[in-house]
């Protein structure tokens, strides 16, 4: 199953991604994860992509597009994977696309997640998420049982450096001038398809899971 979560900052496409991942046993993909990986370990790409993702901007086209092609390719993606983040941006779901082209490969699911922009504002400020595995966690409605201390594997949960109030806001509007014009690419290949993000976590899971039985 090869699988596109699109939607705005904080829609949630990280949380469903780790329950289908759990479920699917295929790698969850989120670029995002990928360059907080390469901050923590202080690489160029890391020391490149900070300055870009603390304003909210995104990272370069080509950057990101070289990252996602390799790890695409990467052996265990064969049985398929859970795109979260990667494409944002017209040229690099043109880019996708000639890439699964390459493989004789399409994506099966393209499902958008839709949350308002109030709700949006709201998560995003009060999410907190693990140093270590990734879980994520919101501060007032799903907080770790233990204070900065992720139930899964212990590690320490700490506020993005891109969960800031002038961030936040730049995301989103970076979101609609950049993002939101896959919906319309990918209702023009008739893949797309959407989920109500403003339900709780595991329904908006059972929903997703009703549209991947679908085809
Ligand atoms: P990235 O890490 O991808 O961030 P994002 O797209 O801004 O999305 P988020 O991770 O903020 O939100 P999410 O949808 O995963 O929500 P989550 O599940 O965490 O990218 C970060 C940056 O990296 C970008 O700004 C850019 O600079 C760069 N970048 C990454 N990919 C790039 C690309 N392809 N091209 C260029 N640049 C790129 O949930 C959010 C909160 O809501 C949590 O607190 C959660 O607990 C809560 N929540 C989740 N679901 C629900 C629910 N159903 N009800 C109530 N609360 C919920
Ligand atoms: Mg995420």
């Amino acid at each position: 199953m090869r699988l596109l979560l699109l939607g705005a900052p904080g829609v949630g496409k990280g949380t469903q991604s780790k329950l289908l991942v759990e479920k699917f046993k295929i790698p969850q993909i989120s670029t995002g994860d990928m360059l907080r990986e390469a901050i923590k370990a202080n690489s160029a790409l890391g020391i490149k992509a900070k300055s870009f993702m603390d304003k909210g901007s995104l990272v370069p086209d080509d950057v990101i597009i070289d990252l996602a092609a390799e790890r695409i390719r990467a052996s265990d993606c064969a049985n398929g994977f859970i795109l979260d983040g990667f494409p944002r941006t017209i040229a690099q779901a043109e880019a996708l696309d000639r890439l699964l082209a390459e493989k004789h490969i399409s994506l099966d699911h393209v499902i958008e997640i839709t949350v308002s922009q109030t709700n949006l504002v709201e998560r995003l400020s009060n999410r907190v998420i693990c140093r270590n595995c990734g879980s994520v966690y919101n501060k007032l409605t799903n907080p770790p049982k233990v204070s900065n201390v992720c139930d899964k594997c212990g590690g320490e949960v700490y506020q993005r450096s891109d969960d800031t109030r002038d961030a936040i806001v730049q995301r989103l509007k970076v979101y609609e001038n950049e993002t939101a014009p896959l919906r319309d690419y990918y209702r023009g290949k008739k893949q797309l398809t959407h989920v109500n993000g403003e339900q709780p976590v595991a329904q908006v899971y059972q929903n997703i899971l009703t549209l991947l039985e679908r085809q």
